[in-house]
C-alpha cells in the first residue's frame, strides 16, 4: 500500500507500508538492487519484522503491530565517509526532537545513536551506508521506536515503551510523520553546511554528559565524565587522569 500524509519536502513522501517483512533495512536494501530508482526520503515501515536487525549483530524485537520499525533511504553524497557520523547526529536529533514533547526531558540520545528515557532504552538507530570513493553514496537508516508495547521480554534488558511512560496508546502515523518532518529539517541543515549547529545540539541532548559515572573498557571498570565526542563520532571522557576517547566496541556504560 501506498499513501502520503507527510507534509515535508521529501522524507515520507514515498511511504510504503508493508504488513510483515524479515528487516526493513533489508527491504530497502533489496529494493534499491532492483533496476527502477528508489526516490530518496522513501519510507519503509512494517507492522511486523520477523527478523529485525540492530547493532553490533545484535536481533530487534518488537511485538507486531504496537511500535514503529521502519527504514528511510538518504543519499548524502554531499557527505565525505570521514564526516558520517554527522549523519548519525541528524537521525538522532531527528528522532528525539519529535518525542521530547511527548516525553519531556528526561528523554536523551545515548551515544552513539539510542534513544533513552531515563536510564532506559526507548528505541535505537540501524545505519547502513554504501559508499563510493570517499563519499556516501546511500544510506540505508532502520529506526526501531517501542511505543504501544506494554510488556517486554526478560531478554530486552532495560526496555521502555513510550505507553509504559505515559499510559496511552500513541498514533504510530502521526509520530512517524513527526519524526520524518524533523529528520529531514537536521538533514537539510547539515546540507546546507551547517555542521556545528548539528555537532553542539547533540551534544547538549546526551545521556550523562557532564556527569561521573562508571564505565568499563577493556575490562577495567573506571569512573569518568563524558565531556565530548569527537567530530568523526568518537566518545571522550574524562577519566580523572586524563582524556580518553573510545569508539562504540571500546567502552560500556554501568548503571548501577
Ligand atoms: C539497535 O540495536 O539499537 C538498533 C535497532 C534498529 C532496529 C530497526 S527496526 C527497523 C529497521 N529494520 C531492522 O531490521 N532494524 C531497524
Amino acid at each position: 500500500m501506498q499513501n502520503n500524509i507527510f507534509s515535508g519536502l521529501f522524507v515520507g513522501q514515498n511511504l510504503v507500508t508493508i504488513k510483515e517483512v524479515d528487516s526493513t533495512n533489508s527491504f530497502l536494501k533489496t529494493l534499491l538492487s532492483n533496476s527502477k530508482p528508489v526516490p530518496e526520503g522513501t519510507v519503509i515501515m512494517a507492522e511486523s519484522q520477523y527478523a529485525g536487525r540492530g547493532q553490533q549483530q545484535n536481533k530487534w524485537h518488537s511485538e507486531p503491530g504496537k511500535n514503529l520499525t521502519f527504514s528511510i533511504l538518504l543519499t548524502p553524497t554531499f557527505l565525505p565517509v570521514s564526516q558520517q557520523f554527522d549523519l548519525t547526529r541528524v537521525i538522532s536529533l531527528g528522532v528525539y526532537e519529535a518525542l521530547r514533547p511527548i516525553l519531556g526531558d528526561e528523554l536523551k540520545i545515548k551515544w552513539p545513536n539510542d534513544i533513552y528515557f531515563a536510564d532506559r532504552k526507548l528505541g535505537g538507530i540501524l545505519i547502513e551506508t554504501h559508499l563510493q570513493g570517499t563519499r556516501i553514496k546511500d544510506a540505508i537508516i532502520g529506526i526501531g521506536l517501542n511505543i504501544n508495547q506494554e510488556h517486554f521480554e526478560a531478554g530486552a534488558g532495560n526496555a521502555i515503551s513510550v505507553k509504559q511512560i505515559l499510559h496511552k496508546d500513541y498514533d504510530l502515523r502521526a509520530l512517524l510523520s513527526e519524526i520524518c518532518g524533523n529528520i529531514e529539517a537536521y538533514y537539510l541543515q547539515l546540507k546546507a553546511g551547517k555542521h556545528l549547529l548539528v555537532r553542539n545540539t547533540y551534544l547538549t541532548r546526551l545521556y550523562w554528559l557532564n556527569q561521573q559515572r562508571a564505565f568499563r573498557s577493556n575490562g577495567v571498570v573506571f569512573n569518568g565524565t563524558i565531556i565530548n565526542v569527537k567530530d568523526e563520532g568518537l566518545l571522550v571522557v574524562d577519566n580523572n587522569s586524563g582524556l580518553q576517547e573510545f569508539s562504540l566496541k571500546q567502552i560500556e556504560f554501568l548503571n548501577k
